[in-house]
């Protein structure tokens, strides 16, 4: 019989049957990728995806001689690229010249009766099968797989050569990186990679809860995405692919595009759907209708059809122009637009303090619906379009979710000019707090911190895993919270009790939900150690504008207390310099050794904050608290740059008494070796520098033994 072992040492697992497992979860995966990407037909919950997933990442942490280079883990994104390659396509990428747009008093499918005309004339047969689908509003692709692994993925370009965005591409889940089954020797896809309609309000909300800036429409989030170099960041975008068509192609022949495009379907391609196949101008016209009952149930943007020749014959024997071929003609829908009178513009003020115009109208019915409201976007756009109250505007409701107005149709007998500030006074309507317009932004913000408006927002982010990481509280408590008036601002929540918080109703009058004894314990215990919580965390729970995770971390490398922070030496001079080139700007940052996330846009968001009476209030409010927030000496020190010349890093020095040249000198002397200069003496002060006199701070040195040096003694340190 075998000894025990004694000290349970995990055995190493035989590679076989790692091997074995780690093929068995891949296929398993991919399968689960296949439907729940491509055929929005899932078979298995979340959670049990996470599980197959998780194994996986696991066994290959362990096994790394097993990790296969097209593993579905891999889909996280590998290292930034330093720019585009260029990549020739094996085929040219055409366009589509027959792009039949339509004014609103055109007969809408004339053009397109006229280009299926051509066709018969041409092929000299009245009966010619083609193909209705969705024209995909996204951006135009190509995809080489080689003997069915994934080679390349490139943009369209100028149609002969193309960016080649491999990297990103290989980040969307619905792009399989190696075919299922029997694949040709070569293959080239056309498709198009876009923005799902509903990803991308939920990014774009996020986005705007992140204050950074938000993309217009789904078309420039996917176009912007793709021209990232970090794939990371593509990554983490809600992208999609679907395949309509082929380029270079070596394999078995086929003799149609509707069977082609079954095949690329078995091979695990997603194909854009519906395919409609007609065999004549009646059918045609049939499908064009069908699709665009249809258009708003497809999950993406959409302004038309594509209508293609079905046979690879005849498409050979109708040929192309230079630019596109005679095979294909494109269809735009007419866009749904009404007439109506522009009643009235409100202010909404959101939930991150965005004050956003609401046009409001006499509602009229746009394609089933009833619109009575449209945004207007900012004070540009209603400028722009000469919007004002009393006009006759033209609203559309285009594949966007929200209705838009297009121009102004007439003009109301005495127009006046609509001014967002002048209509509410220069006063954030919800709380009456300072409206302020930042440089370079067109939208007028409140930048009150306890605008009531804001204040769920503010919560809950204040709360969040990467804030405070208040446990059990989200956005649900927080909006109950502000509800039931018992927190109005973040810091409010530290005068919450226990026997409070427990009969917390998180539901409506009707269908009451108690929050609960036990959950509101948990919150006051973490509130508890939040307190505590280093001061990176609470800078960037107190969601000050530009003021990220990074920037929060890097400042928290540089100053000791939240009152640092607030006095910083460093972010005056960054700010002193918002003008400066870049090159200036790099010498400032350098003896700080800066990432580069701490800049002259977030030394002015600081100090906008802490200089308003909102900041003010912050500072007493936390003072009231005995809160007092410190820098978290474990964080990491930015890169070990060029340490070998920098004696200094780490060490404070305070400036005292007359020296041989003016302060500031000395200051950038030692500021250059990465040494800190602040202004008083305390027990982490390393170095007093003192001329003639300096009576106050040499005794307090004295007192605290902190190293006394003169001009001589500083010069045997810089060296
Ligand atoms: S077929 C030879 N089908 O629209 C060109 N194109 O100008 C055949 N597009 O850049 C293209 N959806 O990328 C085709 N279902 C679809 C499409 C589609 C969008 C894009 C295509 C091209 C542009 C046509």
């Amino acid at each position: 019989m075998s000894q025990p072992d004694l000290f349970e040492n995990p055995q190493p697992e035989p590679s076989g049957s790692a091997a074995k497992r780690v093929k068995e979860l891949t296929e398993q995966i991919l399968h689960h990728d296949d439907l729940y990407y491509n055929r929005a037909s899932p078979e298995i919950s979340d959670a049990q995806y996470d599980k197959l997933y998780r194994e996986l990442e696991d066994l290959e942490t362990r096994h790394p001689e097993l990790l296969e280079p097209n593993s579905p883990t891999k889909r996280v994104g590998g290292e930034p690229i330093e720019g585009f390659k260029q990549i020739t396509h094996a085929l040219p990428m055409l366009s589509i010249d027959d792009v039949f747009e339509l004014k609103d008093s055109e007969e809408p499918a004339g053009e397109l009766i006229a280009f299926y005309q051509r066709l018969i004339k041409h092929l000299g047969r009245e009966e010619i099968a083609v193909t209705v689908e969705p024209k995909i509003d996204g951006v135009a692709v190509s995809l080489l797989y080689r003997e069915g692994r994934l080679a390349y993925a490139a943009t369209r370009g100028d149609g002969t050569t193309g960016d080649d965005i491999t990297h990103n591409v290989r980040t969307i889940r619905s792009v399989p990186l190696d075919l299922q089954g029997h694949a040709p020797d070569l293959l080239e896809v056309r498709g198009e990679i876009f923005m799902p309609n509903e990803a991308f309000a939920a990014m774009n909300t996020e986005r705007d809860e992140a204050g950074l800036p938000t993309f217009a429409n789904p078309r420039n989030a996917t176009a912007g995405t793709l021209k990232q170099l970090d794939p990371k960041v593509v990554a983490k975008r809600p992208l999609a692919f679907l395949a309509h068509g082929h380029g270079a192609y070596e394999g078995p022949e086929f003799s149609d595009a509707m069977t082609f495009s079954k095949s690329l379907e078995k091979l695990g391609l997603p194909i854009n759907q519906p395919l409609i196949e007609a065999g004549n101008l009646e059918e045609v016209l049939a499908a064009v209708k069908r699709i665009d009952k249809q258009r708003h149930d497809l999950g993406y943007g959409t302004d038309g059809v594509v209508i293609k020749v079905t046979s690879l014959a005849e498409r050979a024997q109708l040929g192309h122009t230079s630019r596109a071929p005679r095979w294909a003609a494109a269809y735009k829908f007419l866009p749904e637009q009404q007439e109506t009178k522009l009643l009235d513009i409100t202010i909404q003020v959101g939930r991150t303090g965005v004050l956003t115009p609401v046009a409001e109208l006499e509602p009229v019915l746009i394609s089933g619906t009833t619109v009575s409201r449209a945004t207007l976007h900012n004070q540009d756009e209603i400028d722009r379009k000469e919007v004002h109250i009393g006009a006759m505007v033209l609203v559309e409701k285009a594949g966007e979710i929200i209705p838009a107005i297009v121009k102004v149709t007439h003009a109301a007998k005495n127009a006046k000019r609509y001014s967002i500030f002048q209509s509410v006074d220069g006063k954030c309507p919800s709380c009456e707090g300072p409206i302020t317009q930042e440089e370079g932004f067109v939208a007028w913000r409140c930048s009150n911190f306890q605008c009531p408006a804001q204040a769920v927002t503010r919560i809950t982010h204040f709360a969040s895993r990467k804030a405070l990481d208040i446990d059990g509280l989200g956005e649900t408590v927080a909006e109950a919270l502000v509800r039931h008036k018992m927190c109005h601002n973040p810091l409010e929540l530290f005068h919450l009790e226990e026997d409070q918080l427990g009969p917390l109703n998180l539901g409506s009058e009707e269908s009451p939900r108690r929050f609960g004894q036990k959950n509101a314990s948990r919150v006051i215990k973490s509130l508890k150690e939040a307190r505590n919580k280093p001061l990176n965390r609470w800078l960037y729970a107190m969601g000050i504008r530009h003021l990220g995770e990074s920037a929060a971390k890097e400042l928290s490398r540089l100053h000791q207390t939240l009152s640092e922070v607030v006095e910083s030496p460093l972010l005056a001079e960054l700010l002193k310099d918002t003008r400066a080139d870049a090159k200036k700007k790099n010498e400032l940052l350098l003896p700080y050794q800066m990432s580069g996330d701490v800049g002259p846009a977030v030394a002015l968001a600081i100090s906008e904050f802490f200089e308003s009476e909102a900041g003010q209030h912050v500072m007493q409010a936390l003072a009231n608290l005995d809160i007092n927030p410190k820098s978290d000496n474990h964080l990491p020190k930015a890169a070990e740059a060029d340490t070998s010349n920098m004696p200094l890093i780490g060490k404070t020095f305070v400036i005292t008494g007359t020296l041989s040249e003016e302060r500031g000198v000395f200051k950038e002397r030692i500021e250059a070796k990465g040494g800190k200069v602040t202004g008083s003496v305390s027990k982490n002060t390393d170095y007093l520098l003192a001329g003639e006199g300096g009576g106050s701070k040499r005794d307090k040195a004295e007192k605290l033994g902190v190293k006394i040096i003169d001009e001589e003694g500083l010069l045997t340190l810089l060296a």
